[in-house]
C-alpha cells in the first residue's frame, strides 16, 4: 500500500511525498522593475517548498516570449524563475512549470501560427530545463488552446492537427523529440488535461496517445467543463478528483488527482487505494502554506474557508483565510 510520506520516482527525480501544489497564478501579486515575477512570488514559492510540498507546479507561465525573450521571459523574470527553482530545492521540493498558449480559436490558426506557437512551446521548456525546473506541464485544461485543440467536439481542424486523438495531441507530442534532444535526460514533460465529458472516451484516447509519445506524467483537471456527474458511493472526493481515478486505470504513467482535495482523510483514500500516484491541493496551500507537513504530522490545518469567490483571483489580501501567507 502506498503511503502519502513514500516517496515517486519520475524519470530519475525522486519527489520525496505524494503532495503536490497545483498551479495557480497569483493575480494580484507584482514583479519587480517591470517584470512579471518578482519577490513576492520567490517568497510564496519558498514558504509552500518549506511547508513540506513534495512537487510545486508553478503557475502558468505563456510560453509567448520563449523564443525571442519578451513577455514572462524577461531577463528579470528569469532571474526570478531561477530564484524560484533554488529556493524550492533547498527545501526538498521537486519543481516543474505550468506552460500555457493562452486562448485562441484553434479552429482559425493557420499552418505558421501554429508552427510559431510550437517553437514557443518547445523553447520554453527548454528555458525552464535551463533555469533548473525538473519538468514542465503543458496546460491542456480548463478550456484555453491546448484544451480545444485535444477537445474531439470543439476541433474540427481537417489538417494533422485534427480528427483522431493522435492527431488532436500532435500539437505537443509533434515537438517531443526536439524537447528530449535538446534537455537532459531526467527533464519531466508533463501534461494537465480533463477526462473530456460526456465522452469519456474521448479523454481517454487522449491521454494514452500522450503516454504512447512518451509523456511522464498526466495531471488530471477538467477540460471545457468541470464535470458533474455523481461519484460511485463511497468516494470521498469530487467528480473532477474521480476523473483522475479513471484515467489512472487507463495508463501506466502517474497520474495526479486535484479539486476540492481538502484533508488528511482524503488524501490517503487517494493515495493508499492506489486511485492514484499524487494529489495536487490548490487553494488548501494558498489558505496553509504549510499544509504538506501539517498533512504528514497530522496537524491541524490552516483550511480553507470555501467561500466560493477565492479572492486569490483579485486581491490575496481578502483571503478569508488570513491575509499574506
Ligand atoms: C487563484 C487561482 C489560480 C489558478 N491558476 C491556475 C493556473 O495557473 N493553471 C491551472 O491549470 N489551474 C489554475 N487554477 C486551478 C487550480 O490549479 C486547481 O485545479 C483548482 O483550484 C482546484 O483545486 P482546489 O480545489 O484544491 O483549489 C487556479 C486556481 C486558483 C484558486
Amino acid at each position: 500500500m502506498a503511503k502519502i510520506t513514500d516517496e515517486l520516482v519520475i524519470r530519475g527525480n525522486h519527489i520525496k511525498n505524494r503532495i503536490v501544489m497545483a498551479p495557480m497564478v497569483t493575480f494580484s501579486f507584482q514583479g519587480d522593475d517591470g517584470s512579471y515575477y518578482g519577490k513576492q512570488h520567490i517568497e510564496h514559492y519558498a514558504k509552500r517548498a518549506k511547508g513540506g510540498a513534495g512537487l510545486i507546479i508553478v503557475q502558468a507561465t505563456s510560453v509567448f516570449g520563449a523564443v525571442d525573450s519578451t513577455g514572462m521571459w524577461s531577463k528579470a523574470d528569469i532571474a526570478a524563475l531561477k530564484q524560484i527553482a533554488t529556493n524550492c530545492h533547498e527545501y526538498g521540493a521537486t519543481i516543474m512549470m505550468q506552460l500555457h498558449c493562452g486562448n485562441m480559436d484553434i479552429n482559425e490558426l493557420s499552418a505558421a501560427e501554429i508552427h510559431s506557437m510550437q517553437m514557443n512551446m518547445k523553447q520554453a521548456a527548454l528555458r525552464a530545463c535551463e533555469m533548473g525546473f525538473e519538468g514542465v506541464e503543458y496546460h491542456f485544461a480548463h478550456g484555453f488552446t491546448l484544451c480545444k485543440f485535444i477537445d474531439a467536439s470543439y476541433n474540427r481542424r481537417t489538417d494533422q492537427y485534427g480528427g483522431d486523438a493522435l492527431n488532436r495531441a500532435r500539437i505537443l507530442t509533434k515537438i517531443l523529440p526536439e524537447i528530449r534532444n535538446n534537455t537532459h535526460k531526467n527533464f519531466i514533460v508533463s501534461v494537465r488535461m480533463g477526462e473530456y465529458l460526456p465522452e469519456s472516451k474521448d479523454g481517454i484516447e487522449v491521454a494514452k496517445a500522450f503516454e504512447k509519445a512518451g509523456i511522464d506524467l498526466l495531471h488530471i483537471s477538467f477540460g471545457m467543463q468541470p464535470p458533474t456527474n455523481p461519484v460511485p458511493e463511497g468516494f470521498i472526493c469530487s467528480p473532477m478528483a474521480y476523473s483522475g481515478c479513471k484515467i489512472k486505470k487507463e495508463v501506466n504513467i502517474p497520474v495526479i488527482a486535484v479539486n476540492e482535495i481538502r484533508n488528511e482523510e482524503q488524501i490517503r483514500f487517494l493515495i493508499e487505494n492506489d486511485y492514484v500516484d499524487l494529489v495536487a491541493i490548490g487553494r488548501g496551500m494558498l489558505a496553509d502554506p504549510e499544509f504538506a507537513n501539517h498533512v504528514i504530522n497530522s496537524e491541524p490545518l490552516n483550511t480553507c474557508s470555501g467561500c466560493k469567490k477565492c479572492f486569490w483571483f483579485t486581491d490575496h489580501t481578502l483571503c478569508p483565510a488570513g491575509n499574506n501567507r
